[in-house]
């Protein structure tokens, strides 16, 4: 049933095994959503294009929905908080949280699959004190892919034994499946659970000397789909999701600049998170992807929420002019001017490694090869190597914690403190915003570890001089971007 090469899911494994008005007058609750949405960053989109955003495919859907409910309810242990497990955004009253799509798919029966989207990893949500949670799109979220795939794949092995395959039974029966002839169904079960782990590559023994888990936040994702597309392995280095705004006013995207075609870095995300791959052709529903990819491309900015001192703002503007601006706001036309080598910036190397002149020419094959229906190959290559990081365009960096491309600094004032001083290791997993610092506060599950190559948080020592009240100036200021 599954003979398609399922890419990426596997590939976590073996890489890792109206009405209620914000403090400020401009934030509305949002449309679909209970938590409000600050409808200045999506002026051109209709209320369906919010809720397809944040509930519809992407085309990823890789595991029947029936089986997946079964195999949560089977396993609190892996899954403790049921679907909304792995930092999810919710809403009260639906029953998948945002990120997850469900859709019939031809490779799985026609039944009705689940997955992620976009939304799962880039739409966030920030708790100020005493204000309901404000949903920011195109926002880092706080959800865990690692975890997520680690723990379905860990459910569905489990699944496979008799044991496991009783208590995966019990639930599923008593839910759906009415039929008294257990054994058969038992068996249509593991020819399931067979099909979709050789389609996702289980190797027979888990993968050994695992890298440290990346947490929420953050993903291999160049790295996965090089070992499930071309079957190059490379070293871990785990990015922090791009914030995604303003995307339309870039040329070339990604942490090094990789990237020059939007459609085709989502034909990738949809490939490294379930979509299929028979040969060279893509089995995925291009209209779904390319309207995901349209949305995307048309995210404004968050605005900071509450209200901002402006002589202090205006103190700071100046030190931000003497010295930020040089490197990050680059004039339109001159984009290549924001990348910087890894010696001068002097942030962990292990992204810009990764993504060699190999691996663009391998991307850039792939592309030239796919068949997919609906889309045409661009006809200058779209990917490239860089060996460099991008100094981004820091509107709406009051939500771009926590910083640096591998997320290792939680807040600005971190940013800003002298690299051997910098905390060495931090909490990551809860919403709750620092004002005072500018990042997320020090609290969740996750505890983020600065010293182990991928994770560094060295380099990047720009303003780290000032003083303590050219700093707070300076932060006042980068509230109004
Ligand atoms: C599992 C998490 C995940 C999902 C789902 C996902 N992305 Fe991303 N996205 C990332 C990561 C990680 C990066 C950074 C990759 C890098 O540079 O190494 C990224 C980068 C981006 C960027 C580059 C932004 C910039 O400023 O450089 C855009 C645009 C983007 N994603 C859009 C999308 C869209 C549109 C979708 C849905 C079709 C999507 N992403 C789905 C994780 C995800
Ligand atoms: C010499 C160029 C240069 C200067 C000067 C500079 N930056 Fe950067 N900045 C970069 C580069 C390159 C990166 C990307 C590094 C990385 O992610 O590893 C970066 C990343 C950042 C990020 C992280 C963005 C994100 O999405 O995580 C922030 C925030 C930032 N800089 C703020 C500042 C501030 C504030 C100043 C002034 C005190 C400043 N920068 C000065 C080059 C510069």
């Amino acid at each position: 049933m599954l003979k398609a090469c399922m890419v990426g899911v596997m590939a976590v494994l073996l890489v890792s095994c109206s009405s209620q008005p914000g403090p400020r007058p401009h934030v509305e609750s949002g449309m679909a959503a209970p938590s409000r949405v600050d409808l200045g960053q999506i002026p051109g989109w209709s209320s369906d294009d919010l809720d397809f955003f944040q509930r519809g495919s992407m085309s990823g859907e890789f595991i029947p929905e029936k089986t997946f409910r079964a195999l949560v309810r089977a396993n609190p242990d892996l899954f403790p908080n049921g679907m909304a497990s792995f930092g999810f955004v919710t809403d009260p009253g639906e029953d998948l949280p945002v990120g997850m799509s469900r859709r019939e798919v031809p490779h799985l029966g026609d039944q009705v699959s689940i997955g992620l989207n976009c939304a799962a990893c880039h739409v966030g949500e920030v708790k100020f004190d005493n204000h309901p949670p404000m949903r920011v799109m195109g926002m880092t979220s706080s959800f865990d892919p690692e975890a997520f795939y680690n723990a379905t794949v860990i459910a569905m092995l489990r699944a496979s034994q008799p044991a496991g395959m009783k208590k995966y039974l019990g639930e599923y029966v008593r839910e759906y499946d009415h039929r008294t002839d257990l054994s058969g169904i038992a068996k249509e079960h593991l020819n399931l659970f067979h099909n979709i782990g050789v389609a996702l590559h289980l190797p027979a023994e888990p993968p050994k000397n695992l890298p440290p888990p990346s947490g929420p936040g953050r993903n291999t994702a160049f790295g996965l789909l090089s070992a499930v597309l071309f079957n190059e392995p490379t070293p871990y280095a785990p990015t922090k999701f791009s914030p995604v705004w303003n995307a339309d006013q870039r040329t070339w995207v990604h942490w090094d600049g990789n990237t020059s075609s939007p459609i085709n870095r989502n034909i990738l995300a949809s490939l490294g998170l379930g979509a299929p791959l028979e040969g060279r052709h893509a089995i995925m529903d291009f209209s779904l992807v390319d309207r995901q990819t349209q949305l995307s491309e048309a995210i404004r900015p968050p605005r900071y929420p509450l209200p901002v001192n402006e002589a202090s703002a205006s103190r700071g503007a100046s030190i931000y002019a003497q010295y930020c601006a040089k490197c990050h706001d680059v004039p339109a036309g001159y984009e290549d001017k924001r990348l910087h080598s890894v010696t001068e910036v002097g942030t962990d190397p292990a992204r810009v490694k990764l993504f060699t002149a190999k691996q663009a020419a391998l991307y850039n094959d792939f592309f030239a090869k796919l068949q997919l229906d609906g889309y045409t190959p661009s006809a200058e290559p779209t990917v490239r190597s860089t060996g460099k990081y991008v100094a981004s365009d820091l509107a709406g960096v009051w939500a771009r914690s926590p910083y640096l491309h591998n997320g290792s600094m939680r807040t600005m004032r971190d940013l800003l403190t002298p690299p051997a001083e910098r905390p060495k290791t931090f909490r990551r997993g809860d919403t709750e915003y620092d004002t005072a610092n500018m990042g997320y506060k020090n609290k969740g599950s996750y505890v983020f570890d600065t010293s182990t190559p991928g994770n560094f948080n060295s380099g990047h020592d720009y303003g780290t001089s000032l003083s303590q009240g050219q700093k707070k100036d300076l932060i006042e200021f980068l509230k109004t971007k």
